[in-house]
């Protein structure tokens, strides 16, 4: 994972650079770092923890012609200011910066002499990054076709950036696997990130790398190639306005001010999709020429996909199924994949196992949507068709505004393959929903986060719809409360779940739906009778400790309406223990390694 920042040109103070970086937070804060040369030479400062700490290290009048910054998620290596970017060569030559992850590590390590203290075996424990940039200055390079030719050599993914102190006006770029843009402000100052958004207060025109690309920057040019050394001229691309906006505004955290975006969220989604026309190209014709839809993703994206087969299955009667994308990949029989049509589910269009899969079924001829909220994502550049979400940034680890605007996104779509009648109503019944997401009351709810904050486990149970919503309401306090929340279509419960339920265990019951909820109250009384405290999220009444009640609305609509208090409930919770919401531990926003 790892966010990965380089600019070259006039004297910039080394805290905007580290400013730059703090957009890439969202991609991991285990430690961050940065390499800064100017005429009094080269200096490098790290510190393990978020970017916040880094900040404090920077002296304020340091100012720079050329950084190189990073901010980290741990693989390999423990997350130390060792372990910590930006790495330096043991001659002191070299610096790098690097995203990605170096598969043939230790076969490199083997390779070179310094081996002995950087080994991964050795007690230092060398990193994989800290094995490339040995081996980059054991090949003794002298020039940028040398650079490009040795990364032969190299398995793996990778974002680079790597800086020669010898040569203080040039960097040296490589990419595979990992994103990374380029661009350059009126002045003709250089700046590189893993994400365009990191542009957005110098440009909106950017470049985007594409893999097996390389390139030098020197005195203010840059030269980008292939892996053949065959010169690339490269299409500008503009950033949309929407994406540069990153404040809390008044909210204390970005997961509360994400959470009450939904209504404007959704409505802003279907005025768009109207506007723009959007769904135009997906009608009965298109949807003729298969005979399944498969729904891939990660975490909450997943989540989405197992609401979208329901959508589909319900609306249109096709075969539809919803897979782990880290699993998918080993899916190799795939019935028809010609007459399949995939839709990878996607927040940040950059999630490594999702890109994977799309890949594998691209090149067995499938036809591939990326829906994301990230238009200009590895995920949506690699798709056949492009289904926007129109959420927004979001920051906060824990995904609220996305999962609701990625099920809505999946109704409209549903609808539209049916008829545009159907899909006419669809948009009106979104615009309606957007109204009622907060009709629950918070005091109970504040109730029920004082509660689980003050429980070890928790269970979640529901049936059909209510179950992908007690399984993402399970996720969400996991992610942000680290209580163990478990969540069982209710009929499993006596399958195992109910052995982890003692006295005062919180048994989240999600009951929206007249016609299975007494069957979700049976079991949920079991669970009663061993000591487990019911908090019902229903549209009847029932007898329990914590009740919020919500509105009787169209069965489809309701995981978008069900899951909002929990968001809440979860965020709360948070709050409650101490932690930050935004940026729970060993979690990143964009998971982009296998
Ligand atoms: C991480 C995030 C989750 C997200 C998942 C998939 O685990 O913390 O919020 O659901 O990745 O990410 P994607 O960007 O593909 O939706």
């Amino acid at each position: 994972m790892c966010g990965i920042v380089g600019y070259i040109g006039q004297p910039r103070r080394a805290e905007e650079i580290v400013d730059i970086l703090s957009l890439l937070e969202y991609r991991g804060y285990d430690s961050a770092g940065i390499s800064g040369i100017n005429d009094d030479g080269c200096k490098i400062i790290k510190e393990v923890g978020s970017i916040s700490n880094l900040r404090k290290k920077i002296p304020q009048q340091w100012s720079v012609t050329n950084a190189i910054a990073h901010t980290r998620w741990a693989t390999h290596g423990a997350s130390t200011l060792q372990n910590a970017h930006p790495h330096q060569s043991l001659d002191k030559k070299w610096i790098i910066v690097h995203n990605g992850i170096i598969e043939n590590y230790k076969e490199l390590c083997s390779r070179i002499s310094a081996c002995a203290n950087i080994s991964p075996n050795s007690r230092g424990g060398g990193t994989d990054t800290q094995i490339l940039i040995e081996y980059i200055a054991n090949k003794n390079i002298d020039t940028f076709e040398d650079f490009v030719k040795l990364f032969q050599d190299i398995k793996g993914s990778y974002a680079i950036i790597c800086q020669n102190t010898q040569k203080p006006n040039e960097l040296y770029i490589a990419k595979k696997n990992s994103p990374l843009y380029i661009a350059s402000d009126k002045d003709n100052n250089i700046f590189l990130a893993s994400d365009p958004v990191c542009f957005s207060k110098y440009t909106n025109v950017y470049k985007t790398f594409n893999d097996n690309e390389f390139a030098h920057i020197h005195d203010q040019k840059i030269f980008i190639v292939d892996s053949e050394l065959r010169p690339i001229i490269k299409e500008s691309s503009k950033l949309k306005d929407d994406f540069v906006e990153q404040t809390k505004l008044d909210y204390a955290h970005f997961m509360l001010k994400e959470i009450y975006e939904q209504p404007d969220a959704l409505r802003r989604q279907v005025d768009f999709y109207k506007e723009q026309k959007i769904l135009s190209k997906f009608n009965s014709d298109f949807l003729s020429r298969f005979n399944q839809i498969k729904l891939v993703g990660c975490g909450t994206a997943y989540h989405a996909c197992m609401i979208g087969v329901k959508y589909i299955e319900n609306i249109l009667s096709i075969p539809a199924s919803a897979e782990i994308a880290s699993e998918f990949v080993y899916n190799t029989n795939v019935f028809e994949p010609k007459r399949t049509l995939y839709i990878f589910v996607s927040q940040s269009g950059e999630t490594a196992d999702t890109i994977k899969a799309l890949n594998i079924q691209k090149e067995k001829g499938a036809t591939c949507i990326a829906l994301t909220n990230v238009a200009y994502s590895t995920l949506s550049q690699q798709a056949d068709y492009c289904l926007p979400i129109c959420a927004g940034p979001e920051v906060s680890v824990a995904s609220t505004k996305a999962y609701t605007c990625q099920l809505s996104a999946l109704y409209l779509f549903a609808n539209a393959l049916k008829t545009n009648e159907d899909l006419e109503k669809a948009y009106n019944n979104i615009v309606e929903l957007s109204t009622k997401l907060f009709d629950f009351n918070i005091e109970t709810a504040d109730k029920i986060a004082e509660y689980i904050s003050s429980k070890r486990d928790a269970v979640f149970i529901g049936k059909n719809f209510d179950f992908v919503t007690a399984r993402e309401g399970a996720l969400k306090i996991k992610e942000i409360t680290y209580v163990n929340a478990n969540a069982c279509p209710s009929g499993e419960l006596k399958h195992g779940y109910l052995a982890i339920v003692e006295e005062g265990t919180p048994l989240v019951v999600v009951a929206t739906d007249e016609e299975l909820n007494s069957k979700v109250f049976n079991s949920s009384s079991e669970a009663v009778a061993r000591g487990a405290v019911e908090i019902v999220i229903s549209t009847d009444d029932h007898e329990c400790k914590y009740l919020i009640k919500l509105k009787k609305i169209n069965p489809l609509l309701m995981p978008m309406l069900s899951i909002v208090p929990i968001q809440y409930i979860a965020y709360k919770a948070s709050i409650l223990k101490g932690i930050n919401p935004d940026k729970p531990r060993n979690l990143a926003k964009s998971v982009t390694v296998e």
